[in-house]
């Protein structure tokens, strides 16, 4: 339940990010022994990953912003639909559990709210390095008694593919070479892990990985990195409100074209030791965006820049590059008054000066952030339905907002987990 009007001020802490914390966690089934993650969020998708460790064997101790996870000497290899089903980040156990049981057996994801999200490229990675892959009865069903490096290359830079032939390569005898990788910073932390495990990866941070194969990996200790979609939202957030918000922790490096956009808005942003701070003084001015794998502009953060859109001074283009579905987010945001005409990867805003309340749903986490966001520059009261989607991503996300001044209650309580 938000109602409108609220100037955010203050300073909000960003947690770790879950794009990283999930894959550091299925990384962790590359060694036998205990691996020590610290800055770990407190949201759902941890828990979930969690029980599909579980699951596998593994012992998973949650302690304060901390997860221990010791992975036995045989993981077991298969990640049942129930989880794989509610969070589609379960896959990443694929590339792991092949390179170590020399079998996999992953239920399929499907769709999901934001679009198809194939796993073609995961797969013909795989089979690149040796593996061979079949469909059977919902699940991927992967086998290689010894993974061998080769090259590969990517028709696109899939963030999860990426991830995919890294973690099936460090394994693998000999070298792998992947082209076209993905260069989110969530990639550039697994790496790292990786490294600090005894991989040897060569190219980290550019579109050509190279992988030298070992033997074996021992468990190490990690900080996750700041979570730069939660830092971007606060930033969006402070920009919407006319606010004024430091974003402790915010990495303003992994957000260049993010805040860059923002300051095209009329934003001023600063950045010092502790992160970045935002400040916004009169309505913001329409800004294009497009999508695109990362430096680009990210699709996490666009259903967030269409609701400043929705508000600002004139009229903007938002291009959605990466999920064909996220377009489901502008029927919501037409319920609150907002002026958009969507035309393939094309959404065509005008700003108005103020959206109006209403009941609306969230289908996804982005979008369920980007609803509230939408709601505090509603006039009148916005009621976000299945607001839960919000805590697979966000950790305290309601207090946060309290905290800067927003007037903001949770009437539901969290989804039971299991
Ligand atoms: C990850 C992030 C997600 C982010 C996205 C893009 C996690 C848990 N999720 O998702 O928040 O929005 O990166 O930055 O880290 N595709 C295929 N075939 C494949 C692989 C991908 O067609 O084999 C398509 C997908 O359907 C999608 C696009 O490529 O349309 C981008 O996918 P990808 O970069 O792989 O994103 P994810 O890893 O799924």
């Amino acid at each position: 339940m938000v109602s409108g009007g609220a100037r955010l001020e203050g300073e909000v802490q960003v947690t770790g990010a879950k794009n990283s914390v999930l894959k550091l966690m299925a990384a962790a089934l590359l060694a036998e022994g205990t691996t020590m993650l610290t800055n770990v969020p407190d949201i759902l998708d941890v828990a979930i990953m969690s029980e599909l460790l579980r699951r596998l064997g593994c012992e998973v101790v949650r302690g304060d912003a901390t997860v221990d996870i010791t992975v036995p000497a045989v993981p077991g290899h298969e990640a049942d639909y129930d989880l794989v089903r509610r969070m589609r980040a379960s896959i990443t156990v694929l590339g792991p559990l092949l390179a170590r049981c020399g079998e996999v057996k992953v239920a399929l994801p499907g769709g999901d709210a934001i679009g198809s999200r194939g796993l073609d490229m995961h797969v013909a990675g795989l089979e690149k390095l040796g593996a061979t892959a079949t469909v059977e009865h919902g699940y991927l069903v992967a086998s290689a008694r010894q993974l061998t490096g080769a090259p590969v290359w990517l028709d696109f830079p899939s963030v999860g593919a990426t991830e995919t032939i890294v973690l099936a390569a460090v394994l693998a005898d000999g070298t792998t070479t992947v082209d076209n990788a993905a260069r989110e910073p969530d990639l550039v932390d697994l790496c790292e892990f990786l490294v600090a495990m005894g991989a040897k990866i060569g190219g980290i941070g550019t579109s050509t990985l190279e992988i030298q194969g070992v033997a074996a990996l021992s468990p190490t200790t990690h900080a996750v990195l700041p979570d730069r979609i939660v830092a971007g939202t606060w930033a969006v957030a402070a920009c919407l409100t006319r606010g004024d918000v430091t974003v402790v922790g915010g990495r303003a490096d992994h957000l260049e074209i993010a805040l860059d956009k923002l300051t095209s808005a009329g934003a001023t942003v600063s950045t010092d030791g502790v992160g970045f701070r935002v400040v916004m003084a009169d309505r913001p001015r329409a800004v294009d965006v497009v999508t695109l794998p990362y430096p680009g502009f990210p699709t996490d953060l666009q259903p967030m820049m269409l609701t400043l859109n929705a508000v600002a001074d004139g009229t903007a283009m938002v291009t959605e590059n990466d999920f064909e579905a996220r377009w489901m987010f502008v029927n919501e945001l037409a319920r609150l008054g907002a002026d958009v005409r969507t035309d393939g990867h094309h959404a065509v805003v005008r700003g108005k000066p103020m959206l109006s309340g209403a009941p609306v749903t969230a289908h996804d986490i982005r979008a369920g952030a980007a609803l509230v966001l939408a709601g505090l520059v509603a006039e009148g009261v916005t009621e976000v339905h299945e607001v839960h989607h919000v805590d697979r991503g966000y950790e305290g996300f309601v207090d946060s907002l309290v905290t800067l001044g927003a007037d903001v209650r949770r009437e539901a309580g969290p989804e039971p987990l299991f």
